[in-house]
């Protein structure tokens, strides 16, 4: 066998959500995938990224008074517990918002420049007068021209499905601060997409890069013609700056997918992998390797059309394969935040719901195709408790008691000319076969399949277990009958193993803990499963049943009322927040400007934040006054986690006179607000400001 060495990815999860089970089908497809190569004894390096930049991160940043770099940092933790927990094992999972990614987008687009496919030109937009910024289409709001229903998105409306552009929407208002947009002209830098249809109706059709059903998809935008791609955003943006145009970002679809080749660098680095061979148009080709994409089917025009365009107008390598996958629905529905079926990865973990379960369930539905799959709950309990632990755990736990208390934990080896003996042989050497069936339908991606030869055996081997039944032998001590009594429960724990074997990449808890038990080496291989083990340790609990109770538990966990979130501000919402607001302040002794003029108020970013010893209220701040450093000593340890501070913009005096405080000297103070009820909360700067910048 020829060892691959192949570079795979999963999409990378946008960083201003929460992971849900919607999700998890991909990443818990592709590590199934990689885990299984990985069993055949191929390089795989599986890696993947927070997908940080653009505008609706900005937005939430802004929203909880925080930079985009604090809430990147900590949805980039939350991230990777949430993956970590289903047991998606990344070699990297990264930031696009990465010292390497921002050199590889900028290399990106100086290549695609010298190749004379950038070009700009002014287009009109819609932009909010109030807040300052062109608006995305999803953030313009207004009338349906079709069917006139209030409050759709810029782009389609959700309540009869026509498609426009936000300029067609009547009575237009921006989403997010309720004023009416006005449209203005900007610059703008295009992807010349089309100079790149030769070669893309070239790469699409090479056999295998595309599913069928996505081939066809791409047959459809050739026709219709490839437009340019606008890969710019203008100020505020979270983002690069495009080099040599001030005010102007890179799109965030422009640098994600790059994300992927940043997160592979950095893992380059620390594990000393020859990137390029990965990455370069020849180099690749010489060594031979692979670069592979599980991607949801709603991203295929990105990573179908611009990316590989990009990849081979740049000279690095092209994907072998894109393998898109279907979207999630629960019990036949889209998920939905009010039924409870919006449910969260964070959630499923904390009601003590076993990750191997989901990830048995969705091997169960996955195939190679695009087709959705349905999280039905009545199908999920009667999966796992039939199948998973009805028939497969059964086996372990029923034959093993015999093995452990009558023969000491020894098994007999199965051997093929002992199968005349007696028909109970059979069953490992099935096994096998049904392995092997499996081994075939992983590598197409028909995990469903898979799961089936399996679990056909399972119900093979508890047929010949029953029928030899062992409780009968058991209480025979003529030699021949505790002989067969010994041959059918090895048969069965050997078989058991094989099976446990070929469903190792779905299972992989499941798979250490048998491991264990009948102390195979680890980790497994797919080599390794008719290796002969000889000694079972007492039978050990490998999974238990789902009790119904936990599912209702867990969709009411989710549940969440119909009230808007307040980021869908209408604009009457936003009116009466500021009015109520009004009403609570009491205004101090007026002062004239000079007063005011001797308080030096200053941009300063938190660089560093930590607890005190020994002080119950104070964090201590080490703050950035755009090159100056400064301590400051702040009672603000109620409401903040000093770890949350840290990278976020905040206001600071800066010409009050040091104070010197039993842990040391503050050099300036914090500004925060604070009414008569619980909470602290810090000032925060709109996206732009930069440290040291004078507030007046
Ligand atoms: O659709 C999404 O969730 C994107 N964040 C996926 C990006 S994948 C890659 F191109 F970065
Ligand atoms: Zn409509």
């Amino acid at each position: 066998m020829e060892k691959r060495r192949i570079l795979v990815t999963s999409a990378l999860p946008y960083a201003n959500g929460a992971i849900h089970l919607g999700h998890l089908v991909e990443y818990i497809q592709t590590d199934i995938w990689v885990r299984f190569q990985r069993m055949q004894g191929h390089e795989v390096h599986y890696v993947c990224a927070d997908d940080t930049h653009g505008t609706p991160v900005m937005l939430r940043a802004e929203q909880e008074g925080i930079t985009a770099e604090a809430l990147i940092a900590r949805m980039h933790e939350e991230h990777r517990r949430d993956f970590s927990g289903f047991h998606v094992e990344f070699d990297n999972y990264y930031s696009t918002h990465s010292p390497e990614n921002r050199e590889l987008s900028y290399e990106f687009y100086r290549r695609l420049d010298a190749a004379g496919l950038i070009e700009k030109r002014a287009i009109e937009q819609y932009f909010d007068p109030v807040k300052n910024m062109f608006l995305p289409d999803r953030f313009i709001k207004g009338e349906c021209p079709r069917c006139h229903a209030k409050d759709q998105y810029g782009d389609a409306c959700e309540a009869c499905g026509t498609t426009y552009s936000p300029t067609d929407l009547v009575n237009p208002y921006s989403a997010i601060s309720g004023a009416t947009p006005v449209r203005r002209q900007s610059e703008h830098f295009f992807f010349k997409l089309g100079k790149c249809t030769e070669f893309l109706k070239r790469w699409t059709r090479s056999p295998g890069t595309l599913q069928t059903e996505a081939a066809n998809k791409l047959d459809e935008w050739f026709r219709a013609g490839l437009a340019d791609w606008d890969i710019s955003r203008d100020a505020p943006y979270f983002g690069f700056e495009i080099p040599g145009a001030p005010g102007k970002y890179f799109y965030v679809w422009l640098d994600a997918p790059v994300g992927y080749f940043a997160s592979f660098r950095n893992l380059c680095e620390e594990r000393g992998i020859d990137f390029e061979s990965f990455t370069d148009a020849v180099k690749s080709k010489d060594h031979n390797t692979e670069m592979i994409h599980f991607i949801g089917k709603d991203i295929l025009y990105f990573h179908a059309l611009f990316w590989p365009a990009m990849l081979d107008s740049a000279k690095f390598r092209t994907p072998n394969h894109i393998y898109a996958h279907g979207f999630l629905t629960v019990n036949g529905e889209k998920m939905s935040k009010s039924r409870g079926t919006f449910i969260t990865a964070e959630s499923y973990l904390k009601q003590g719901l076993n990750p191997d379960w989901l990830r048995y369930y969705y091997a169960a539905k996955l195939n190679s195709t695009m087709e959705d799959i349905d999280l039905s709950f009545e199908d999920f309990i009667a999966r796992v408790n039939s199948d998973l632990v009805g028939k497969f755990v059964n086996i372990l736990s029923r034959a093993s008691g015999f093995i452990v208390r009558h023969f000491d934990g020894q098994l007999l080896e199965p051997r093929p000319e002992a199968v005349g003996s007696s028909v109970e042989w059979a069953a490992t050497f099935r096994a096998i076969s049904a392995a092997d069936e499996a081994k075939e339908a992983y590598e197409a991606r028909e995990f469903g399949k898979g799961i089936r030869a399996v679990m056909r055996h399972a119900d093979r081997i508890n047929e010949l277990f029953d029928a030899a039944k062992p409780w009968d032998l058991a209480k025979n001590s003529d030699p021949a009958a505790r002989a067969q009594l010994h041959s059918v429960c090895s048969d069965c724990v050997t078989a058991f193993k094989i099976l446990t074997y070929a469903l190792a990449p779905i299972l992989p808890v499941t798979a250490l803990r048998v491991a264990k038990l009948l102390q195979l080496p680890v980790p497994l291989k797919w080599d390794h499963m008719d290796r002969f083990s000889s000694k079972i340790s007492p039978y050990q609990h490998l999974m238990t049943r789902i009790d119904r109770k936990q599912i209702d538990a867990l969709v009411e966990a989710n549940r969440q009322s119909m009230q808007p979130t307040p980021a869908a501000h209408s604009p009457q919402r936003h009116a009466e927040h500021q009015i109520r607001v009004e009403e609570k302040v009491e205004i101090a002794p007026t002062i004239g400007i000079d007063d005011f003029g001797k308080v030096d108020l200053r941009v300063a970013r938190i660089v560093n934040a930590e607890h005190v010893d020994g002080a119950d209220k104070l964090l201590k701040l080490t703050l950035d006054l755009g090159g100056e450093s400064r301590t400051v000593f702040a009672g603000i340890k109620s409401a903040y986690d000093p770890e949350t501070l840290k990278g976020r913009l905040t206001v600071m005096v800066a010409n009050l006179a040091p104070r010197k405080m039993k842990f040391g000297v503050s050099e300036g103070m914090v500004l925060a607000a604070s009414g008569d009820g619980p909470g602290l909360f810090l000032l925060s700067l709109d996206s732009g400001a930069q440290p040291g910048m004078r507030i007046k």
